[in-house]
């Protein structure tokens, strides 16, 4: 799916994967929160959205639904990645959990990659906490594989990241 496009997962719910833009981040900063994500912050996703060659930033926007599941949540997840050189690292990537298990991640997660083979990047990588195994499973199905572990990577708690790969 390219930004842009929108996908129905049901009769009621649809959702457009777009380009995030600065008056998006309030919400994507409170779905971090509630995600149990390291923390990146208003500041830290602002400075990124500040290098457009870079930096690949989607969110997925609830287009219908309930009236009740939309009320104050048009964004349902997003995705974060910077490509450098032939490289692309994938930050961080969080759904709300009322969305979850619907194909969402998975959709944010192929649209990076196709930017990120489309801005030049050969490889892709990411870190996830060992501990993690929903994130895993997302990202064995969208084509990675465990390619090294980065011990007491994470803190809060502290915890081994598996460091993961897919070729573009
Ligand atoms: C991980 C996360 C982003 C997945 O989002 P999602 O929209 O529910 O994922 P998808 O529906 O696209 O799942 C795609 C596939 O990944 C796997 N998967 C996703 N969540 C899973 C879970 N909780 N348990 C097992 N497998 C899971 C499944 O294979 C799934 O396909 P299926 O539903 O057909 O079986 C979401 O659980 C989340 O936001 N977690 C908190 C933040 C986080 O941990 N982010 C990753 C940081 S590295």
């Amino acid at each position: 799916m390219a930004a842009g496009e929108v996908t129905a997962v049901s009769p009621t719910l649809s959702f457009s994967i777009e380009r995030m833009t600065e008056h998006d981040l309030l919400e994507v900063v409170e779905i971090e929160e509630r995600s149990g994500l390291s923390p990146w912050g208003w500041d830290a996703y602002h400075k990124e959205l500040q290098s457009p060659e870079d930096v690949i930033m989607l969110i997925a926007r609830v287009v219908v639904a309930d009236a009740n599941l939309n009320e104050g949540r048009g964004i349902a997840g997003f995705i974060v990645a910077r490509v450098v050189a032939d490289e692309m690292h994938v930050n961080n990537v969080a759904v709300r959990s009322e969305f979850r298990r619907q194909g969402l991640a998975a959709q944010l997660l192929q649209t990076v990659l196709e930017c990120g083979r489309l801005a030049g990047a050969r490889m892709a990588f990411l870190e996830v906490r060992a501990g993690n195994k929903a994130a895993q499973a997302l990202y064995h199905c969208c084509g990675f594989e465990a390619a090294g572990r980065r011990r007491r990577y994470y803190s809060n708690p502290v915890e081994d990241a598996l460091l993961m790969s897919v070729s573009l």
